[in-house]
């Protein structure tokens, strides 16, 4: 089997991690996850994951916290989610390495890019953690900034729904689910794939997005392999 791209940034939401329980993580759905990610890693594609942290907490959780507080404690987070990853990951059988945007040196490598380009050349899975690792940035918009920083040939968007609908799919039985959108599109009907800063970056930098559903992990690897899943942003 022939992978479509060669070097993907796999976003996670932090949710994905927790099954069915919605709150923290269940260790049995992070196997299902990475060993998707291990078939794709098999057909020789260089992933770098950014993960997001709201099965633990969001930023906006914070209510009448300070926010920059508030989003120390979600890229804290991504970094519990992160090191989950990669025990998973190591577990079935890959090489993996974290690195964070915030100095953690006990518990995981500082962020270097050009260090991270050197673990995925040498076939490791390089999980970034911390987000952005600054306040006021989701860990959309790190996505965005690292996959621009690795030269990634694509974001996955793995998230809970199929795919970006002209509206919300839960509430109407009609909504029209997108194959192909614009950035612009994304941008000025304000659709609900990820936020401005992340889109704008991407579309400043040519990156596609491809949104698909987690529900099931192996569409992870069949969104590397096949043509017909989610909604592609470019
Ligand atoms: P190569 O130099 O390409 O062989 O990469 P490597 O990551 O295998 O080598 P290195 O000797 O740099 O790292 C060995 C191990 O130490 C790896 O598991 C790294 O993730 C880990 N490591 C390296 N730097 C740090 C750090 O600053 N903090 C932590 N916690 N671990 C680190």
């Amino acid at each position: 089997m022939q992978p479509r791209f060669k070097r993907v940034l796999l976003k996670l939401s932090g949710e994905a991690l927790a099954g069915g329980k919605k709150f923290g993580l269940d260790f049995d759905t992070v196997l299902k996850i990475c060993s998707s990610i291990k078939k794709c890693a098999d057909l020789g594609v260089q992933i770098a994951i950014v993960v997001g942290g709201g099965n633990f907490w969001r930023g906006r959780f914070g209510g009448k916290m300070d926010r920059t507080r508030a989003d120390h404690m979600g890229m804290l987070a991504t970094v519990i989610n992160s090191l989950a990853l990669a025990d998973g990951l190591e577990q079935v059988g890959l090489d993996v390495r974290v690195q964070t945007g915030i100095d953690m040196k006990e518990i995981a490598e500082p962020y270097i890019r050009n260090r991270a380009v050197r673990h995925m050349e040498k076939g490791r899975i390089v999980i970034f953690g911390c987000g952005t690792g600054n306040p006021f940035f989701s860990t959309d918009t790190a996505a965005a900034l690292r996959a621009a920083e690795i030269d990634a040939d694509i974001i996955f968007k793995a998230t809970n729904v199929d795919g970006v609908y002209d509206s919300d799919p839960k509430t109407n039985k009609d909504a029209k689910m997108f194959d192909t959108l614009s950035y612009l599109d994304v941008l000025n009907c304000g659709l609900q794939v990820m936020d401005s800063t992340a889109a704008s970056l991407c579309m400043d930098n040519n990156i596609p997005i491809l949104v698909f559903n987690l529900s099931d992990p192996d569409n992870i690897y069949r969104a590397m392999t096949e043509g017909n899943i989610g909604t592609m942003v470019k």
